[in-house]
């Protein structure tokens, strides 16, 4: 029943017919890509890199969860990989934490906490059903899906959703994520799909693009204006392709960090003129495991000044985190931010506080994005303003490849996944406005 009742609603939706779903049995289980509990050990001792999320990722069958109010099952047509993918797979302890943690709020999260998780923080698909008191989403409808989860029953959240005492990033702090054919959401995570793009490309921007959004262009971020100077660690990666297009569309001055010939191809098909190869350039901020080296800052600064004509970053868009930190806070101009939201090479963060306070920068914890920033970020996909940074996609039973390769570094922009959708290039609504956009679309194809 369960095989035949996932075939039907994917038959329903590939023949264009995505409202019958709602009249569609749902389904009892489905495939998700979990985590398991009594897994949690099986890469102690080893050093990150040898940590493999093939061997921890797998591709489970597992019952539908119960649907609660403000709740939407969706059938998931395509999915993304994200770093949290690689952070669940490589130490999967804290991810059971945050589950049981989770699950201690009330009866209806306590269904968060089991043995697995799904895991997955992006989405398109469709709506299968929703919960009581859901009225702006129906079944049929074709979303994507932010990936805030948050209960807003304090004061906290009520300016800013991410301020809310209860904040969760949905499929890597709570269960039921977007690596399955379905998934469950708040339906306040739900938004438009758009309509030029495909199932795989309108999956692939959600939690980098709305990131990004927040952390570099919205005043909770660093508030970018035009011809603002902003260096961007990973130009070419997750975050940073959307963040370049941010800082072009918005009239700054983008001054792109990648770390090979072919990364910095892409930032500059992107329209960036502005790039270093940190590979090329051979930095080395650290003399060793507990040493900075100021010259190496300089010399990156020196270099940041050849290519804009003597100018310092206004901005600094950090993720890479302990590696480059010290380098950013010495690279911002006087008076300038550093805007950051994740430690990838580690999180106990070291730099000259002299070139801070004697210089007026400012550093600017950013996390995610609220509803708001995430809809704003959405809407420019939706608009051809921002394009999807997608280069490859995989297919579910993949999925550990996939989180390898980005674990790895090896991937450009943004990984795709293929859930229900039987191949690329399929949910395209809009054909006009896709043609308009079609080589920007597909400017990270193949890279
Ligand atoms: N707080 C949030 O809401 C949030 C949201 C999204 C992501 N994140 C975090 O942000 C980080 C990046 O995510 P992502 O999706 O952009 O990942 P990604 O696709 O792997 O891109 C990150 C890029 O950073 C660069 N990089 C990696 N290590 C570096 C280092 N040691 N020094 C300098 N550059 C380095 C790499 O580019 P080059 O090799 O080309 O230089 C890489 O392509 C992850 O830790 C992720 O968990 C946080």
């Amino acid at each position: 029943m369960t095989q035949d009742a996932i075939t039907e609603i994917k038959q329903a939706i590939l023949s264009g017919d995505s409202a019958a779903v709602g009249s569609l049995p749902v389904p009892e289980s489905y495939r998700g890509v979990t985590v398991r509990a009594d897994e949690v050990d099986m890469f102690a001792g080893l050093a990150s890199r040898d940590k493999d999320p093939r061997k921890s990722l797998h591709l489970d069958e597992v019952p539908t969860p119960e649907l609660g109010p403000g709740e939407a099952l969706i059938a998931v047509m395509a999915s993304a990989i994200n770093y949290n993918n690689v952070w669940t797979s490589i130490e999967p302890i804290p991810t059971f934490k945050f589950l049981q943690r989770y699950g201690k709020l009330s009866p209806l999260t306590k269904r968060h906490d089991l043995p697995y998780h799904v895991v997955g923080s992006d989405l398109s698909g469709v709506v299968l059903r929703t919960g009581p008191g859901v009225h702006k989403w129906k079944p049929g409808q074709e979303v994507v899906a932010h990936c805030l989860n948050v209960e807003l029953e304090g004061p906290d959240g009520h300016n800013d959703t991410m301020l809310d005492t209860e904040q969760r990033i949905w499929g890597f702090e709570t269960n039921f994520g977007g690596l399955a054919d379905i998934a469950l959401v708040k339906a306040n995570q739900l938004m438009p799909k758009p309509a030029h793009l495909t199932w795989e490309e309108a999956a692939a921007p959600g939690l980098v693009n709305s990131t990004a959004y927040r952390q570099l262009v919205s005043r909770n971020g660093a508030d970018m204006k035009q011809g603002d100077v902003v260096l961007i660690w990973g130009a070419s990666g997750g975050l940073g392709s959307y963040a370049t297009q941010y800082a072009l569309n918005g009239g700054a001055i983008p001054v792109c960090v990648v770390s090979s010939p072919e990364k910095a191809a892409i930032c500059r098909k992107l329209g960036a003129d502005l790039v270093i190869d940190r590979s090329a350039e051979g930095y080395r901020f650290w003399k060793d495991e507990n040493t900075q080296d100021p010259k190496e800052w300089q010399r990156l600064g020196a270099k940041i000044r050849e290519l804009t004509g003597g100018e310092d970053p206004d901005i600094v868009f950090e993720h890479p985190g302990r590696e480059t930190f010290g380098a950013s806070v010495y690279a911002a101009r006087k008076g300038g931010t550093i805007v950051t939201c994740a430690s990838t090479s580690g999180y106990m963060h070291e730099f000259d506080n002299r070139y801070l306070w004697m210089n007026l920068k400012r550093i600017i914890g950013s996390h995610f994005a609220n509803y708001r920033e995430s809809w704003e970020a959405n809407r420019l996909i939706a608009k051809g303003l921002i394009h999807p940074t997608l280069s490859k996609t995989y297919s579910l039973e993949e999925t550990g490849q996939a989180a390898l390769d980005v674990h790895r570094n090896s991937h450009q922009g943004k990984v795709g996944v293929l859930v229900l959708a039987p191949e690329e290039g399929l949910g395209v609504r809009d054909a006009e406005l896709r043609a308009k956009h079609v080589d920007a679309i597909n400017a990270f194809r193949g890279a």
